[in-house]
């Protein structure tokens, strides 16, 4: 890695006294949100000090700290390498007992899944009676998303639709097929990391339009960006943006459609949190283009049902859909029949779980707004209507910090940069309310405990500028 790529990493790291302890815990923090991948070779600490201003002996220094806790090993002539994390140091992984891991926003699995995996369970002849192997995914479920789609007002034929095991796979395979090294991508920023990620894998650019979570997208930047810039793809989130909850308006919908259509930019419209609706009502989704081929849309079960159930889809152009049948199969070889022959007998029910799951997010939200309210006053909420998370803006730009804290007390959190294209977002937080409204609850009592050490420990130019004392 060099020193550019992880200065811009880093972005604003220097949230404690001494500098070395808050350099170390920056890149602790790009380690932990797989942000620099196991075994890279950081910079050597000379390059490193010139790029970020700093003395030789205190990027010497944060790296021996970095040795001290097993994040690097040092070897003469072979630099300074990031070595894989223990378990209960990963990001994802299961958090020990006791811990509150709030790193994920996705709620449990809807109460009433088990009793539709146990129906499926027990059609288990007729289901193994089928070829297995499904890169398209299988005809009757294919036509009950279509109907899904037609009953929105958006035509829609089986043949215009893939089943795929998750959204994330539907990315990855679209960001696959259609990106050429080099292609400009216009992406959120705050955004769904993984999918930056998987646009980033596939080479393309990635450039951002930022989401407020006040004002929302910001139109000016995004019309500027696809005349000036012609991207071959936008990746946008318009209703319950992940992380900041927002929705598009109708006449946002309209002009951004208008924009890509003259500009021959392709729209994939993520619809993953489209669902979850607490109490914003229904509204018209909009992107219902002129021609077929520039707009894909992808779905999933993955937060209206649960995570664990890896069944998700695209909507494209019927070609679009033959192409990506031939491209799947060197990533994977289908979507498994068991969890289709589950989907199958979910969707005609989805209504109804959708119902659950507003209920389910009403009482996480609440309790969160609540928490916050009492315990972090200065912090600022914007409520949101629908979604999994809030994205809060801090009294002071130390994600990272805080969230290094909150850990040292048993709270797994994203820092705001994870969010983020290329650093930044010091500033916000996001806190999901998919959990249960006790463990959020004590979560939020943890970060009104960790935070004044946190802004203590802070420069003093940080703290004077941003807080209020504390
Ligand atoms: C916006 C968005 N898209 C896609 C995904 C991935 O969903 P899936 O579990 O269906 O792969 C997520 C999951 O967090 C998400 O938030």
């Amino acid at each position: 890695m060099s020193a550019r790529a992880l200065t811009a990493a880093l972005g604003g790291w220097r949230t404690r006294e001494p500098a070395y302890e808050a350099l170390a815990d920056g890149i602790r923090i790009l380690c932990l949100d797989n942000r620099i991948a196991p075994r890279t070779v950081l910079p050597a600490e000379r390059e490193l000090a010139t790029a970020l201003g700093l003395s030789r002996s205190t990027v010497s220094t944060a790296y021996q700290s970095l040795r001290d806790s097993g994040h690097i090993s040092s070897l003469r002539g072979s630099g300074s390498v990031t070595l894989p994390l223990r378990r209960s140091a990963e990001s994802t992984a299961a958090p020990e007992v006791g811990m509150i891991d709030l790193q994920q926003a996705s709620p449990p699995a809807w109460p009433g899944l088990a009793g539709y995996l146990a129906l499926a369970a027990a059609d288990a002849v007729t289901l193994t009676a089928r070829a297995g192997y499904d890169v398209l995914g299988r005809a009757d479920l294919r036509e009950q998303i279509a109907q899904q789609y037609r009953s929105r007002g958006i035509p829609t034929s089986p043949g215009q639709i893939m089943v795929t095991t998750g959204a994330q796979s539907a990315i990855h395979l679209l960001a696959t097929a259609l990106i050429t090294r080099g292609d400009r991508v216009v992406i959120e920023t705050p955004t769904y990391p993984h999918a930056a990620d998987a646009f980033r894998l596939a080479g393309a650019r990635l450039i951002g339009v930022p989401v407020a979570t006040h004002t929302g997208w910001d139109l000016e930047r995004l019309t500027e960006l696809f005349f000036r810039t012609r991207p071959a793809l936008a990746y946008l989130m318009p209703d319950f943006q992940n992380p900041t909850g927002r929705s598009m308006t109708a006449d946002d919908r309209a002009a951004v459609l208008e924009w890509a259509e003259r500009t021959g930019t392709m729209l994939l419209i993520d619809e993953t949190t489209a669902d979850l609706d607490i109490d914003r009502g229904p509204r018209d989704r909009g992107f219902v283009p002129t021609s077929e081929s520039s707009v894909i849309r992808i779905g999933s079960l993955g937060k209206t049902v649960w995570g664990g159930l890896r069944v998700g889809w695209i909507r494209a152009d019927a070609e679009l859909i033959d192409r990506l049948v031939v491209a799947r199969p060197s990533r994977e070889l289908g979507t498994p029949e068991f969890e289709q022959s589950v989907a199958l007998r979910l969707i005609p029910v989805l209504g109804d779980i959708v119902r659950d799951r507003a209920a389910y997010l009403r009482a996480g939200r609440d309790a969160v707004v609540a928490a916050l309210g009492d315990r972090l006053p200065a912090w600022q909420v914007t409520q949101v209507d629908g979604g999994v998370a809030l994205w809060v803006e801090l009294d002071a730009p130390l994600s990272s910090a805080l969230v290094m804290g909150a850990r040292a007390e048993g709270v797994l959190l994203s820092a705001g940069p994870r969010f983020a294209l290329e650093g930044g977002n010091d500033r916000h937080l996001r806190i999901p309310f998919t959990a249960p409204p006790e463990e959020l609850i004590a979560g939020v009592e943890v970060l009104a405990r960790v935070w004044p050490s946190v802004v203590r420990q802070a420069p003093v130019g940080i703290r004077d500028m941003w807080s209020a004392p504390v």
